[in-house]
């Protein structure tokens, strides 16, 4: 693999002018300058192929430029790139509302639309919140969320993500105060939750989490009975469960959907990243039929008090509608079978590697989980010279690979993950 001979001068002029996300941009080294994708490679400047392992943060399900979705999104653009939502209607948003409906198991029926994930996720809570104030009932503020647990990096979103171990600690003091417990996966921590909920279910809005796999915190796998037991005790309440499957909806985790996977329904789920397999900004929160009774009625106060500008973006609606003809189509589900289990089959030969604490797979997600992530940009270098794009973070190595990559591919993708990490870990605490 020849070393990249030259940074263009985009990067080097731009670099100076360019925010990075969670990075120390003085000292960071330089990004790969990605020139185009091609199915599931990134194909660089200077020529080289990376076989993707991110999926450009878990959305490109169907690889990079499906013919499929380019044409539908071009389409579109001729004939309307967008319209606002105050008083004007734009088709694909209408339809895809109806057809996400359908789709989703329960009564999860009612979509607001938005650009993000953390905007999403925003309006999930906000919703909670109006759901009890437009019933006369204003204690319900806060929200509780579990340790390890990611929404997002907007303000109400951090809140409740896990401020004491994740990425947003320095922001803890300026956050809003929220309930952070462990998951219920033990007999003692299902008593403390139940007992919490039993004594603050009035102020509580709402009960949010990442159903089966935490992403950002670590790549975190929960089972179906830790859901089970979260819906039915927040039954017993009358407390609100949010489901936010921005990172597992759309067949990461093995279903559709994880709820679905676990035969358990929000009332409120959030969607992103995948919906529009990877090509444009768009979320969406949608709420069951009891929240949104709380909303519509006769009464102007009631109404849902969000709107944002993109809301209900048409090419992004447009592509999203693309990506679910992808997934009625093509055998996706069947896809991610096949790659859990290759994982699987390859993966657990990690397991004894000094400094490794656990291999763990579900769905299309492979993890190696290490004692601590030490020399970092040693291990991406050595992953981009063997010509794959691997991004450890947290403590986790770990791949997400696009639904349709090739079984050769899938085969370099983690035989180069597994010597890479051998050699690393070799190199690093033995
Ligand atoms: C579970 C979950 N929620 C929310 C978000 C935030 O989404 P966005 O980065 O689009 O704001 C992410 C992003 O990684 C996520 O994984």
């Amino acid at each position: 693999m020849p070393p990249l001979t030259e940074t263009p001068e985009w990067v080097l002029e731009g670099r100076d002018h360019v925010w990075l996300p969670y990075t120390q941009v003085q000292t960071a080294p330089l990004p790969l300058p990605v020139k185009e994708t091609r199915g599931t490679r990134l194909i660089l400047e200077d020529g080289r192929e990376l076989i993707d392992g991110c999926s450009s943060w878990w959305t490109a399900c169907h690889g990079y430029n499906h013919p499929h979705i380019v044409g539908r999104i071009s389409e579109q653009l001729k004939r309307m790139p967008h319209v606002m939502m105050g008083g004007i209607a734009n088709e694909p948003a209408y339809t895809l509302a109806k057809r996400l409906a359908d789709l989703l198991p329960g009564d999860l029926s009612r979509v607001f639309f938005a650009e993000s994930g953390s905007v999403s996720v925003e309006v999930a809570m906000k919703m909670a919140i109006q759901y009890w104030i437009n019933q006369d009932r204003p204690t319900h503020k806060k929200f509780l969320c579990f340790e390890s647990g990611y929404h997002g990096d907007t303000m109400g979103a951090m809140s409740v993500c896990d401020v004491d171990r994740g990425m947003h600690q320095v922001f803890k003091g300026a956050l809003i105060e929220q309930h952070l417990m462990p998951l219920p996966e033990s007999d003692a921590t299902r008593a403390r939750l139940r007992e919490f909920l039993r004594m603050h279910h009035e102020d509580i809005a709402a009960v949010i989490m990442e159903p089966l796999a935490q992403g950002a915190g670590g790549l975190k796998f929960h089972s179906k009975e830790t859901l089970r037991y979260i819906r039915e005790t927040t039954d017993e309440f009358g407390t609100l469960l949010i489901f936010d499957e921005i990172m597992t909806g759309f067949g990461r985790t093995g279903s559709m959907f994880a709820c679905e996977g676990a035969d358990v329904v929000p009332d409120i789920i959030t969607l992103s990243k995948a919906l529009t397999g990877g090509t444009l900004p768009l979320s969406v929160a949608i709420s069951n039929e009891r929240v949104s009774a709380a909303f519509i009625n006769e009464r102007a106060d009631t109404a849902l008090m969000h709107g944002p500008t993109f809301m209900g973006h048409a090419l992004g609606c447009a592509a999203a509608h693309a990506s679910l003809d992808l997934f009625e189509r093509e055998p996706r589900l069947n896809q991610v079978a096949a790659i859990e289990a290759h994982f699987n089959a390859v993966l657990p030969s990690a397991r004894n590697l000094p400094g490794v604490v656990d291999v763990r797979a579900l769905g299309a997600i492979g993890v190696i989980q290490v004692k601590e992530l030490k020399n970092l940009s040693w291990l991406k270098d050595r992953f981009v010279e063997e010509g794959v794009f691997i991004r450890p973070m947290a403590d986790v190595i770990y791949v997400a690979p696009p639904f349709v990559i090739e079984p050769d591919d899938l085969r370099r993708l983690t035989d180069v993950m597994l010597d890479v990490t051998r050699e690393w870990s070799q190199r690093e605490f033995s």
